[in-house]
């Protein structure tokens, strides 16, 4: 049977993804930082929350159609911006960026991407939201907000949670870096992968195109110091289009990023993979919400693997939300019928998921839905 075949939901991506990659490269993806407790609590947080069912509603008019900073897609959840996604399969920018425009969803496309601004946004323009990271120094982080501006940029994510890469003990392990060090047990890894080694290797191994340029190594140590409330001032001055803060859980920097003038804040814990002692993203979001307002655009990942968990995460706080992991586990099992097929899959869920809750809308979803919360 096809992988396409075998896949009904993230566990299945995730399972087939394993056995295709080498191990380096799944570990990359799957793994977080310290003991991987954030990953999991993120994980076990969504399970401890219970939807209420409601009955006798009609519901046989249902959209998933969710507006966020003044675009419309069809779906209330999108593709959260990650780096390196060409390790998942070749070309895995480039696919996302046309199912993104395809399907009508945004689209992170990180800084440590390995495939040019350019060719992403020919294709799926205003669907593609540029992600920033801001290494020392307020000039660099500038000279890449032009660079994503002069590729048609309109809307950037600030990510604020990495103020140095952690310490992710499934890359120290397997001597993770790019390029590869090839030592025997790299070697061992790649060869017993022989599919994904040789369509990687025609294609071109993955390295990041933005930034490190002058170097040959991708230093994912490297201090991104940059992001500072100066420099989110300096931002807000420069740049006239959208700016979402990615990473914030504490309500007191929620309120500061609200009074600087950025137009959404993106409640996260980078998937566990910075701090392992963060409180999962989803247990922050309700206090972020209360301190905000109604009104504050939220968007919201981590730990998000089915519809039931966009539901509850709209429920809990967030108008919008996004997905990680899951995405480049479906391009590694099955290339773009994977990712197409995933995300068939994750609508169709939030669909039946808002037919048991008696919803026809997402705009209707909020913390009445939430069992144990109806007032
Ligand atoms: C392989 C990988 C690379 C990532 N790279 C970035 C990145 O370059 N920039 C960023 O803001 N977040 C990055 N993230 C974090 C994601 O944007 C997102 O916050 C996280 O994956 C959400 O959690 P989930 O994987 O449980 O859905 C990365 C995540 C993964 C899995």
């Amino acid at each position: 049977m096809a992988n396409i075949d075998k896949i009904f939901d993230s566990n299945d991506v995730r399972w087939l993804s394993k056995k295709r990659l080498p191990n380096l490269i799944y570990d990359f993806i799957e793994g977080a930082t310290g003991r991987e407790i954030a990953l999991e609590r993120n994980l076990r947080s969504f399970d401890e929350i219970r939807l209420l069912p409601r009955s006798l509603r009609d519901v046989s008019k249902r959209s998933l159609e969710t507006e966020f900073l003044g675009q419309r897609f069809d779906q209330p959840f999108g593709i959260a911006p990650m780096g390196l996604c060409n390790l998942a399969c070749p070309n895995a920018d480039l696919i996302m960026a046309e199912v993104a425009k395809n399907r009508n969803l945004p689209h992170g496309l990180s800084t440590a991407t390995s495939t040019s601004l350019e060719k992403v946004y020919r294709i799926s323009e205003d669907n593609t939201w540029f992600q920033l990271y801001v290494f020392a120094g307020v000039d660099s982080g500038l000279e890449l907000v032009k660079k994503a501006q002069n590729a048609g940029c309109k809307t950037l994510i600030l990510t604020v949670d990495v103020p140095q890469g952690s310490r992710r003990m499934r890359e120290l392990r397997n001597g993770f870096q790019v390029p590869f060090k090839m030592g025997l047990k790299q070697f061992i890894d790649l060869s017993t992968h022989p599919l994904w080694s040789l369509k990687t290797i025609a294609s071109g191994i993955p390295k990041p195109v933005l930034i490190n340029e002058s170097e040959d190594r991708f230093d994912r140590k490297a201090l991104r110091v940059g992001a500072t409330w100066d420099f989110l001032d300096k931002l807000r001055d420069k740049w006239n289009g959208k700016i979402i803060v990615k990473g914030v859980l504490s309500v007191e920097d929620a309120k500061r990023v609200k009074s600087s003038g950025m137009d959404a804040i993106w409640v996260s814990n980078h998937g566990g993979r910075q701090l392992d002692g963060a409180p999962a993203a989803i247990d922050a979001l309700p206090n972020i919400r209360a301190a905000l307002g109604s009104e504050f655009p939220i968007a919201f990942d981590s730990g998000i693997r089915d519809g039931s968990d966009v539901v509850k995460a709209l429920a809990s706080g967030a108008n919008f939300t996004f997905l990680g992991r899951p995405i480049l586990h479906s391009l590694a099992a099955a290339g773009k019928p994977g990712l197409e097929k995933f995300i068939s899959i994750i609508c169709e869920d939030i669909s039946v998921v808002m037919a048991q809750i008696g919803l026809n809308s997402t705009k209707d979803i909020n913390s009445l839905v939430l069992f144990g919360d109806q007032g």
